[in-house]
């Protein structure tokens, strides 16, 4: 039966379990300071950045941003559901659960996804006993003989052939007593336009079943085995197949991401299988779906070092420009502040050479030049869109004006100030335009389809240099909160968070006032409130911290950013509209914006002692 797991007893398992005992298991840990250090299990490192604090009980990597309570890291390293997490460590530290049941509604969602793993996993076993055993079965198994594949590649993936006929599956899954309405539900029938009942939805093709990460099936491909249309035929998004969430192969390839550092993404089922039958396992597939910021936080949970690899640089190109897109809104944004290290968002791309896949390149050039291509070949997302730019349009006047424009979106949309400089002196370098006409550039509002996706503030900024101190000063203040909760009621009463102008530092500051934090001892459960994301990743990386605060120190730091917030906010956009005042000789509006200056100054020097006072 479906549980769930009740509040107290999560909070008992919480202090009954110790991290630095669970982490110790699989990473040894050196004393530094009042925290400890090793190597991070969930990226490749050979500097310790993996730090875990005793005293919080939490633990963050300053290389690869993974962050939380115990539960975060039992969740983190077996791929586990919180449920499941909380109930290991429950049996570990010796806490009885008695399993209350879900509500209703829960009940009725688990129970139906239940019953969707459930037949999908008889038509995979259908499919693959087919393919396997039946004599209507040659052509599709000399098909699989044909690419490459051996007998123990298709047990390891299940593959199957879905007999021609209409009925083949129906038949089976039904004197199995699955309901008809559930196979439809699952996308493997469909229903007939008369109402007269179902018929297969695959038939005649080999069958891929597609899992998800916990190995159950979620839903299936058919390929034909020869040049008719559609080449592939997919099931439908059901309860349990979200496409842009399930990523074909990571089931299998969980431990050899997190081993290397790195995974492969490719684009097809065969290249996924190809790859992983040369010794390839740290691999996972997209399926024709585009890239989507819930495949790269799940990836990102297993290797730092993303390759989309594809076969041509047109679809590279695609993807490149919606993987910036996405980073836009996943990791760069936070870099802004130095809040995360630049290989955060360690994306490259590898083009295959002119005529290949991965299928075909591994199996006609072997698993170590493919290895070996991908070291040298791999470029960074901005440099790979320099180098197809300059392909593009030649190096004539007109071809660099050209590349320019094309590269003012993707440029514009890195926020951090040192890489947008170093891309840009690069760029310079390779075109010979100055750096200064491409800076121009990057201010001017870039053209409209360019900017798809990414934000105004991004395509028009012309100084980040003058948004990250005020930044550090926001991330000091959401350290303060979470390091010397004593403060957080004076953040709370003079409204701190009303003047922040990063978005999840604020997001950040929010939840710890939502939480009612009042010592630091309640920071892993505080961390295992929220979601996994960028903001939890900022306030695990911001709460590890040791900062010696003193209530005195607090307070003038909050006055001081109360000051230079204001002076720069209010004090800019009235001083602009009294030189606009004074340009149309207005002399009313120029006396009305004076005074009311005038009345701003005063209020800042009384929020000035408000935040003081008690000193
Ligand atoms: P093979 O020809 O079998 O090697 O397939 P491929 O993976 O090399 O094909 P391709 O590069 O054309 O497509 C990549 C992926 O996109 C496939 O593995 C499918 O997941 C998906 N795809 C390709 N063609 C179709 C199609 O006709 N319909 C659908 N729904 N998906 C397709
Ligand atoms: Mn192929």
């Amino acid at each position: 039966m479906a549980i769930y797991i009740p509040e107290d007893k999560v909070s008992e398992i919480r202090h009954a379990a110790d991290i630095v005992e669970i982490v110790s298991e699989s990473v040894s840990l050196r004393r530094a300071g009042k925290n400890l250090v090793g190597l991070c299990p969930f990226h490749a490192e050979k500097t310790p950045s993996f730090t875990v604090s005793p005293d919080k009980q939490i633990f963050y990597c300053f290389g690869c941003g993974a962050g939380g309570n115990v539960f975060s890291f039992v969740m983190k390293q077996d791929g586990a559901a919180f449920a499941d997490a909380a109930r290991a460590l429950a049996r570990r530290y010796g806490v009885d659960l008695p399993e209350k049941p879900l509500s209703g509604r829960d009940q009725k969602r688990i129970s139906e996804q239940d019953a969707l793993f459930g037949v999908n996993r008889a038509a995979a076993e259908f499919f693959h006993h087919t393919l396997l055993r039946q004599e209507s079965a040659a052509p599709a198994r000399e098909y699989l003989q044909r690419r490459g594949l051996t007998l123990e590649t298709l047990s390891a993936f299940q593959l199957g052939y879905a007999p021609k006929g209409w009925d083949h599956l129906l038949g089976f899954l039904t004197r199995k007593r699955f309901p008809p309405p559930l196979l439809e539900k699952a996308g493997l029938v469909v229903a007939r336009k008369d109402g007269s009942g179902f018929y297969d939805r695959f038939r005649d093709r080999v069958i891929f079943p597609i899992w998800d990460e916990q190995s159950r099936v979620v839903g299936f491909g058919g390929r034909v085995m020869d040049d008719s249309t559609p080449k592939y035929l997919n099931s439908p998004e059901t309860p349990v197949y979200v496409k842009r969430r399930i990523l074909y192969g990571l089931h299998r390839a969980k431990e050899a991401c997190r081993a290397e550092g790195t995974v492969y993404i490719v684009e097809g089922y065969l290249d996924l299988i190809a790859l992983h039958q040369h010794g390839i396992l740290n691999a996972a597939a997209t399926l024709g779906t585009a890239l989507s910021p819930e495949h790269i936080r799940s990836l990102a949970r297993f290797a730092g070092h993303l390759v989309l690899v594809y076969d041509s640089d047109e679809a590279g190109i695609r993807s490149a420009q919606r993987c910036i897109d996405i980073f836009w809104k996943e990791h760069v944004d936070f870099r802004r502040g130095d809040v995360f290290r630049e290989d955060q968002a360690d994306t490259h791309i590898l083009v295959l050479p002119e005529g290949h896949d991965p299928d075909s390149f591994v199996f006609q050039q072997g698993a170590d030049e493919f290895r070996r291509y991908a070291r040298t070949d791999q470029k960074s997302i901005v440099s790979f869109l320099m180098d197809s730019a300059v392909r593009k349009h030649g190096l004539s006047t007109e071809g660099k004006i050209r590349i320019v424009s094309d590269l003012q979106a993707p440029l514009s949309a890195i926020n951090d100030s040192v890489a947008r400089a170093l891309y840009v002196q690069q760029l310079s370098e390779r075109i010979g335009v100055p750096e200064t006409a491409i800076l121009a550039k990057l201010r001017e509002p870039a053209a409209a389809s360019a900017t798809r996706g990414v934000p105004d503030s991004a395509a028009g900024r012309s100084d980040t240099e003058a948004i990250e101190p005020s930044v550090r000063m926001e991330q000091r203040i959401i350290s303060m909160m979470l390091q010397f909760p004593e403060i957080i009621s004076e953040v709370v009463t003079s409204n701190i968070l009303a003047l922040f102008t990063h978005d999840e530092l604020k997001a950040a500051g929010e939840a710890v006032i939502r939480f009612r934090l009042q010592s630091t001892d309640q920071l892993p459960e505080l961390l295992e409130q929220m979601e996994d994301g960028p903001v939890k990743r900022c306030t695990a990386f911001l709460a590890i911290g040791d900062e010696a605060w003193t209530l005195k120190g607090c307070k003038s730091m909050l006055a001081r950013f109360v000051e230079t917030r204001q002076k720069q906010g209010a004090g800019r956009s009235i001083q602009k509209a009294i030189e606009t005042a004074e340009r149309e000789q207005n002399e009313p509006e120029v006396l009305r914006l004076l005074s009311e200056k005038q009345k701003m100054a005063v209020r800042r020097e009384k929020q000035k002692m408000f935040v003081l006072r008690k000193k």
